[in-house]
């Protein structure tokens, strides 16, 4: 007798015979748990925030990673050295959140076929560039990576660049008056190849 006088007014017995308070309780409780582990990132200077020194993309860097994304090189490479011995070892200082804000999307990935490139800015000359991207077996007999010879023979798109600076700026990338207007004219006359190298040549050098 007792124990029907507890299970009065609002029991667990309730919840737990009840497919859809069950269900819709459930998902509350979910719901609170991703927001209080989502919310928190959008106010955390880390993760909003650009580090010092860091640029945009200048418009043939920015032409250079339209490239690598149409082209599907982040199918192989991801760009983000985790925080891990082996990692750091191998590829430098570990990517933090900072780096990223300019890039819309960012292209941090998982994949791995080929190395990560986080930090690839630098790490070989433009020359090493050119010819391991027109046919990387030249340069690594066993590579597996495809080559992209049409690079060099394509003119970049240049007068694409100003609008998309444009709309890069309305999601709060920095770019100038002077800088999108300048676009067009930094831009003319390069090949894809160029871009594509001035791109790889910036990747993880903003941080100090
Ligand atoms: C099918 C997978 C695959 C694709 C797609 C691919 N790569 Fe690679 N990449 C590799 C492999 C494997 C290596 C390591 C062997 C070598 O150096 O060629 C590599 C190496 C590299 C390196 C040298 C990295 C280092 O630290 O030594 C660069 C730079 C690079 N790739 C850029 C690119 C770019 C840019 C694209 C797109 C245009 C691209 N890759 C597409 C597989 C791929």
């Amino acid at each position: 007798m007792s124990n029907q006088d507890k299970n009065t007014g609002f029991s667990h017995e309730k919840i737990e015979t009840s497919n859809f308070l069950m269900i819709v309780l459930i998902l509350v409780v979910v719901a609170f748990g991703g927001l209080v582990e989502i919310v928190p990132l959008f106010f955390q200077k880390s993760t909003t925030e650009p580090i010092t020194g860091l640029q945009p993309y200048t418009a043939v860097q920015l032409a250079g990673r339209d490239i690598y994304i149409r082209e599907g090189c982040y199918n192989c490479h991801s760009q983000m050295i985790r925080p891990f011995r082996a990692e750091t070892l191998r590829y430098g200082h570990y990517s933090v959140a900072g780096e990223s804000v300019y890039d819309h999307p960012f292209q941090w990935g998982s994949k791995r076929t080929g190395p990560d490139l986080a930090r690839v800015g630098g790490k070989y000359s433009d020359e090493w560039q050119r010819i391991h991207l027109i046919n990387p077996r030249d340069l690594v007999p066993e590579s597996i990576m495809p080559a992209y010879p049409w690079l060099e023979k394509t003119p970049v798109d240049a007068a694409s660049l100003a609008p998309n600076m444009r709309a890069l700026r309305k999601v709060g990338v920095p770019y100038t008056d002077e800088q999108i207007a300048g676009a067009e004219t930094e831009a003319t006359g390069k090949t894809e190849l160029d871009a594509v190298i001035a791109y790889l040549q910036v990747l993880g050098t903003h941080l100090k």
